[in-house]
């Protein structure tokens, strides 16, 4: 399927996210040829604005991010696609006034009107900017056209708004016209770890309880709450950050089923399955044997001295709101029944960097259990997510000289330099996916609400139980709690190091 020439309106046009990702990643599109002729964009916010401020203000942020450079005569040419449109989001008349925009677009393009709607306001307003676009027939497409949702993060705080948020979307839009976007997605390696598995010959076999004895899924950052980002982040944590969606979704794709095509529905089929194979921390108990949470103090990141979680701008000096967590999880289906899953995530960790790992197990210890060297470790491959993405294979080696000696090695895949060239931003590939009406790298309703149900029982342990799990603390710049090494000590693992 090919994308197709439409109108994209985003709401929340004023936000970081219009500004650092969408716009260039169009942009981007644009450069590289690959964005349909004829796509117009409307910004859909709050403040007064003229097209030409909106449009500097891009174009500033485009010179700072954009994968390709600033062309200022590319920019001339695409700037003129952009347009401002002001009214609050709970102004019916707004949408009144958008609705005759798109109609003299779409008669200047003299083609159909194709529109995408692009939801990265606050979320306090999805409900508002679905409901008024039903009211004005904007989710109806007309003749020979499409109508397109893309719903930005975060979809709920838990299982009820994310089930009640689903209502609302699909009473406007039908679900093949629902785009819920997970950026991880989107990447170049997350999408590879299909092909990975199901393009060759060797690993699929190995990739069972067989042989595989652990798997572990990072996702480091190196920043903490900059540019205000706390009074979001001290609401939701880390654990509904980026566990309940990207990693999750990570998981998903490590563990599936091969799908019987790669159909949206295919792919989706298999990894709701895994989603809803989870063993479930239903209690306080397991939930206190298998969870780690902990908050960041005062430390060293990147050789600058950074503040504690607590003392950071915008969040409450008492939170008890996670910025790590390390979990042991279980995924009860036939291929993996006892191979624990070992994921964690958290800010100012000392750098950038998400993997995946899958630690095989060792080889019948009869031939080389007496050779300096061999318990060096077993064999893992390392999906390396960004940075430097790429697959790398450890294994051990005899050391070249006259005595047996053995020493781990690497055979390592760079995308830079296997293919010369940096991988497409996940939001390009993504906005180009939802105007080909490709919803394959898009959770589907039920995916979104089966992670939750996952991530309701520890929140609620964490935030409603009457004893509640402690809060580890690490020292800003290190690798997490000691509470999460122990977690693996306690199964005779450790965590990789990255
Ligand atoms: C977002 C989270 O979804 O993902 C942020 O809200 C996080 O807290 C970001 O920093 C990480 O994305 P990326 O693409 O930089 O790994």
């Amino acid at each position: 399927s090919r994308a197709e020439a439409c109108t994209v309106v985003i709401f929340g046009a004023t936000g970081d996210l219009t500004h650092r990702k969408l716009v260039p990643a169009l942009y981007n599109l644009a450069v590289d040829g690959e964005l349909p002729h004829g796509v117009k964009i409307i910004g859909f916010a709050r403040r007064e604005k003229s097209d030409a401020v909106f449009r500097e203000g891009l174009e500033e942020l485009n010179k700072e991010v954009s994968r390709s450079g600033h062309d200022a005569s590319l920019w001339e040419e695409y700037k003129e696609s952009i347009h401002y449109h002001q009214s609050e989001f709970t102004d019916i008349d707004g949408y009144q006034r958008l609705a005759e925009r798109l109609d003299a677009i779409d008669r200047e393009r003299g083609g159909v009107g194709n529109r995408l709607f692009y939801i990265a306001s606050a979320p306090e307003f999805f409900d508002v900017i679905l409901e008024n676009l039903k009211a004005v027939g904007l989710s109806e497409a007309a003749d020979g056209a499409w109508a397109r949702v893309i719903v930005e993060k975060p979809f709920g705080t838990d299982l009820a708004t994310a089930q009640h948020l689903n209502k609302v979307v699909n009473n406007t839009f039908a679900e093949k016209d629902t785009y819920r976007i997970d950026h991880y997605l989107g990447k170049e390696t997350a999408q590879n770890i299909m092909v990975l598995r199901f393009a060759n010959a060797i690993f699929e076999p190995l990739w069972n309880n067989k042989h595989i004895e652990q798997v572990q899924i990072t996702c480091a950052e190196h920043l903490g709450m900059e540019g205000g980002r706390g009074g979001y982040y001290d609401k939701a944590g880390a654990l509904r950050d980026m566990v309940q969606n990207h990693l999750l979704q990570l998981l998903s794709l490590v563990a599936m089923e091969p799908p019987t095509d790669l159909s949206a529905d295919g792919v989706r089929d298999e990894k709701v399955k895994v989603l809803r194979s989870l063993r479930q921390l239903n209690s306080p108990e397991l939930i206190k044997q298998n969870v780690v949470r902990a908050q960041y103090t005062a430390g060293h990141v990147d050789a600058k001295q950074v503040v504690g979680y607590r003392e950071e701008d915008r969040v409450d000096p008492e939170s008890m709101t996670e910025a790590y967590v390390a979990l042991r999880m279980h995924v009860d289906t036939w291929r993996w029944s006892g191979v624990p899953f070992y994921l964690r995530v958290g800010k100012r960790l000392p750098k950038k960097a998400t993997e995946i790992s899958i630690h095989f197990k060792s080889p019948p210890n009869v031939l080389f259990n007496a050779t300096p060297g061999a318990n060096e470790g077993g064999n893992v491959l390392v999906i390396r997510i960004q940075p430097d993405e790429g697959i790398s294979l450890r294994m051990v080696s005899k050391l070249p000289g006259t005595s047996l000696r053995m020493e781990p090695v690497k055979m390592d895949f760079h995308y830079a330099t296997s293919f010369g060239k940096g991988s497409p931003e996940a939001y390009e590939r993504l906005l180009l996916d939802a105007m080909a009406g490709d919803a394959t790298l898009f959770a589907r309703r039920d995916e979104v609400e089966e992670a939750w149900k996952y991530i309701d029982h520890i929140e609620r342990a964490w935030h409603e139980s009457e004893v509640k799990p402690p809060m580890a603390e690490f020292v800003a710049g290190s690798w997490g709690p000691k509470e999460a090494d122990d977690l693996l000590e306690q199964d005779g693992n450790s965590w990789r190091r990255l």
